[in-house]
């Protein structure tokens, strides 16, 4: 087995943080206090991630799926996102690192709204890691949003040529972030849930059986691993 510290560490990890309200639920708690164990979790794993030498993590918080969930954990997830949101110039300034939200914020309230784009805008001077916060994502809603910002560009004559892969990406929630190296889905789920259609399209999966709280270091390091083992092709050949 190839020594850890030999592992090549992927520059770009994008995770499904899935399985809190099962992971509750077996401990006879409410769904809620999954996703508090869930969000203490993240704050750990992105210091792990840091560490370890990963420039770039991407997480999906909330899907635009999810506000099909009970109000009562829509509730608690939004009590969460804005305690959350609010720490995060603090990781910022210790980790050097700047925070995205992708994912269309007009559906939050206007509070939620405004931590965004604080955090958005008082994070953008760090360039050493990229932390991404998929927030009321959907993978389609966000290439029907580019779609639409392409089409706009067109009939102003902004954009005269063809349209190019480069182009479609640019117009992207993740512009300016090379695609992720390595997917997780953390609780044994094995489908994309609609995350990152486009930028998954040469990525390596690994699926694993813990729950989002239950995954720590030994776990990230696993993933990793495992990524080791695969021979990465980009659909050339060798
Ligand atoms: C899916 O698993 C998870 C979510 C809908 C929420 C994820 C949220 C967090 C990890 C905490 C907050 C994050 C931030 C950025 C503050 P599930 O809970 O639906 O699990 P299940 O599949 O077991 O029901």
């Amino acid at each position: 087995m190839t020594e850890d510290k030999e592992l090549r560490i992927p520059q770009h990890v994008a995770i499904i943080l899935d399985g809190n309200g099962r992971w509750a639920k077996a401990k006879g708690m409410p769904r809620s206090y999954g996703h508090i164990k869930g969000c203490d979790n993240l704050e750990k794993i992105s210091d792990v991630a840091i560490e370890i030498g990963i420039k770039y993590l991407t997480v999906y918080a909330f899907s635009t799926e999810n506000w099909k969930r009970s109000k009562e954990e829509i509730d608690g997830l939004m009590k969460l996102f804005r305690q959350y949101l609010k720490k995060c110039k603090k990781m910022a300034d210790k980790n050097h690192m700047r925070v995205t939200v992708l994912g269309d914020p007009r559906a939050f309230d206007e509070d939620i709204q405004e931590s965004i784009r604080e955090i958005e805008e008082y994070s953008a001077k760090y360039d050493e890691h990229f932390f991404q916060i998929a927030l009321n994502y959907g993978s389609r809603d966000e290439i029907k949003r580019a779609v639409n910002h392409i089409a706009d560009d067109v009939r102003a004559g902004k954009i005269t040529g063809e349209i190019t892969e480069d182009m479609i990406s640019s117009y992207l929630d993740t512009a300016g972030i090379p695609d992720p190296d390595l997917l997780i889905r953390t609780s044994g789920e094995q489908r994309l849930s609609n995350y990152l259609l486009w930028q998954l399209a040469y990525t390596e999966f690994v699926f694993m059986d813990v729950a989002w709280p239950d995954f720590h270091k030994e776990e990230l390091m696993e993933a990793i691993r495992q990524y080791n083992k695969r021979d990465r092709r980009y659909g050339g050949v060798k």
